[in-house]
């Protein structure tokens, strides 16, 4: 057994790569991302985007406080001015080493909460100091798949031909893949070029946080590829889940117009730069949870039963690989003696 000195200087040097964070701070995580997706899923189907949304923000932010942690939000709700909390740049967790950064998606998939429709998760990711890729271009462009076809994705090359690529690693022909897309005008022509190869294709409407971890975890959910264009943050997360389950990503600025791409450029970014999982999250002790808001193919979604709340979360740690899946039955009046429940999640 290590002595306590011992613990806390590995600690200290966590931010390290190739250093271990001595304990599962995910498991830490876990709590944060159940009490907002508690919070959030009382606002389940009521067509209130930004209550749901508050909801989770404020309960993220109140349990990251209480987390052995000095957390820099590198990934959150907007700038400054524009965010109350979990903004870019806010300090949060107790002060303690590690020194990290945070990503925060309080609500990924924001309008099937409010409209009750599958798939919203609530997710948070630990990663060393200074290693998630910030970028103020709204959107990126996606590949992403499992660790059997690690390594043999190239976003510089067709799309058919990375689904050609994808099938020989996996072992199976085209046809027998399933690829999943934002549903979105902007990838008519992304779909056409799926379709013409025999792939399978499932269209989903938002929510491609959990989509790309469900194409890293095939056994679990059959998904296979993700493809098309998504937000940027989301990528960022989205890696920071591929790279714990040694699966495989790439990413590309999508610049909208002449503005965002003068911004990328002033950022040192290029549009035809390729990011790699290991690029938009270059950290080696990466820490991952999401919980269910709303029923998803992945994860299940909040179950109220009187004073017992049933959540279900997924767990990832890069340094050992573990996925856990964590079912938890939390009482309620317990809860809300310690202070642990937002209030608005008690009506
Ligand atoms: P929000 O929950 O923040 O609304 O994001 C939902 C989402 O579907 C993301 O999962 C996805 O990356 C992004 O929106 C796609 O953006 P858009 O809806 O503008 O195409």
């Amino acid at each position: 057994m290590p002595e306590p000195e011992e613990l806390l200087e590995l600690d200290e040097i966590g931010s390290d790569p190739g250093t271990p964070i001595d304990r599962n701070l995910a498991l830490e995580l876990v709590r944060v991302t159940e009490g907002a997706a508690m919070s959030a899923a009382r606002y389940m189907g009521r067509d209130d985007k930004i209550a749901a949304d508050r909801a989770a923000v404020e309960s993220m932010r109140r349990s990251l406080s209480h987390v052995d942690m000095a957390g820099v939000v590198k990934i959150g709700e907007g700038e400054k001015d524009k965010a109350p909390m979990l903004y870019i740049g806010e300090q949060i967790g107790n002060g303690n080493p590690p020194l990290v950064d945070v990503a925060v998606d309080p609500i990924d998939g924001t309008r099937l909460v409010a409209r009750g429709l599958p798939g919203g998760i609530a997710t948070v990711a630990l990663s060393g100091r200074d290693t998630l890729l910030q970028t103020h271009c709204a959107y990126m462009e996606k590949l992403v798949v499992g660790p059997r076809a690690r390594g043999v994705i190239d976003l510089r090359v067709s799309h058919t031909e990375n689904l050609h690529r994808i099938a020989e690693a996996e072992q199976r022909p085209v046809h027998d893949l399933t690829v999943v897309v934002l549903d979105r005008p902007r990838h008519e022509d992304l779909l056409r070029e799926i379709r013409a190869t025999g792939a399978r294709v499932k269209l989903i409407t938002d929510g491609d946080v959990a989509a790309g971890i469900m194409a890293a975890l095939p056994e679990r959910t059959g998904l296979d590829v993700l493809m098309g264009i998504g937000g940027a943050t989301e990528a960022v997360l989205t890696a920071c889940a591929v790279r714990s389950i040694q699966g495989d990503m790439q990413c590309r600025l999508w610049p909208r117009d002449d503005d965002e791409r003068k911004l990328i450029e002033r950022e040192g970014f290029s549009e035809t730069q390729i990011f790699r999982a290991e690029d938009l999250c270059a950290g080696d002790n990466i820490f991952f949870a999401a919980t269910g808001i709303t029923d998803g193919e992945m994860l299940g979604g909040v179950r109220f039963a009187g004073e017992t709340v049933e959540t279900h979360s997924v767990v990832l740690r890069s340094y050992t690989g573990t996925v856990r899946w964590i079912d938890a039955f939390h009482n309620l009046p317990k809860l809300r003696q310690r202070n642990e429940m937002s209030p608005l999640s008690d009506d």
